[in-house]
């Protein structure tokens, strides 16, 4: 099974916590745009909540990988670097 990173993007602004009303897609974005810079071929794919909205932004490397939690677009570098030692550490497909 091919590795991809899970990002919600729940939008519940103005009814409780949800990963899109903390900049969930944003982050989304860029994590896509820094994976197809590196040329690492992992998708980024957006789902509607990982079980953890007050911990939010969320997004798992899948699968079997970690979750990560209180994203920021500052975050994007961890995230690719934990994406690359996931790989590494997963080794040939
Ligand atoms: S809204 Fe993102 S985990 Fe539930």
């Amino acid at each position: 099974m091919e590795t991809t990173v899970i990002a919600c993007i729940k939008n519940r602004i103005g009814s409780g916590p949800s990963c899109a009303g903390s900049g969930s897609e944003a982050i989304a974005e860029a994590l896509e745009a820094a994976l197809r810079e590196k040329g690492m071929g992992v998708a980024v794919r957006r789902i509607q909540c990982l079980g953890s909205c007050k911990e939010g932004p969320n997004m798992r490397i899948a699968p079997g990988g970690p979750m990560f939690h209180h994203l920021t677009l500052a975050d994007v570098p961890r995230l690719v670097e934990a994406i690359s030692a996931f790989l590494t550490a997963k080794g040939p497909s």
